[in-house]
């Protein structure tokens, strides 16, 4: 059911410990990272279980969100997230709301054009 996503082979969980360790942060270091659309908090705990009925983190689920799945169904899909009892669909709705909103500087762009 569930799969492990790996960083230089070591599954993500433990690669985001390892660089933890040495104060490292890999992926919100990239001024490109979808993560930086997050607020800090939710950017957190990314190798913890968001959906702790099927056992997916949060990462999982972002990258899966990132990757193309923007709706709950299709990250249900992807990651089998939400196909519990549902208790983690308002957080999965929210990193979609979250990850997929336009750029602020894109939405300014195209206002500009607008008008
Ligand atoms: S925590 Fe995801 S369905 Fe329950």
């Amino acid at each position: 059911m569930g799969y492990r996503i790996y960083f230089a082979g070591m599954p993500t969980d433990n690669a985001h410990e390892y660089f933890r360790h040495f104060g490292i942060r890999i992926l919100d270091s990239n001024p490109d990272s979808p993560l930086n659309k997050l607020p800090p908090l939710l950017r957190q705990d990314l190798d913890k279980y968001l959906c702790t009925c099927n056992d997916v983190p949060k990462i999982e689920i972002i990258n899966a969100i990132v990757k193309g799945a923007t709706t709950v169904e299709a990250v249900r899909k992807e990651t089998y997230a939400t196909m519990g009892v549902g208790c983690c669909t308002q957080q999965v709705e929210r990193l979609i709301e979250l990850l997929c909103a336009p750029e602020p500087a894109k939405r300014r762009r195209k206002n500009k054009e607008g008008s």
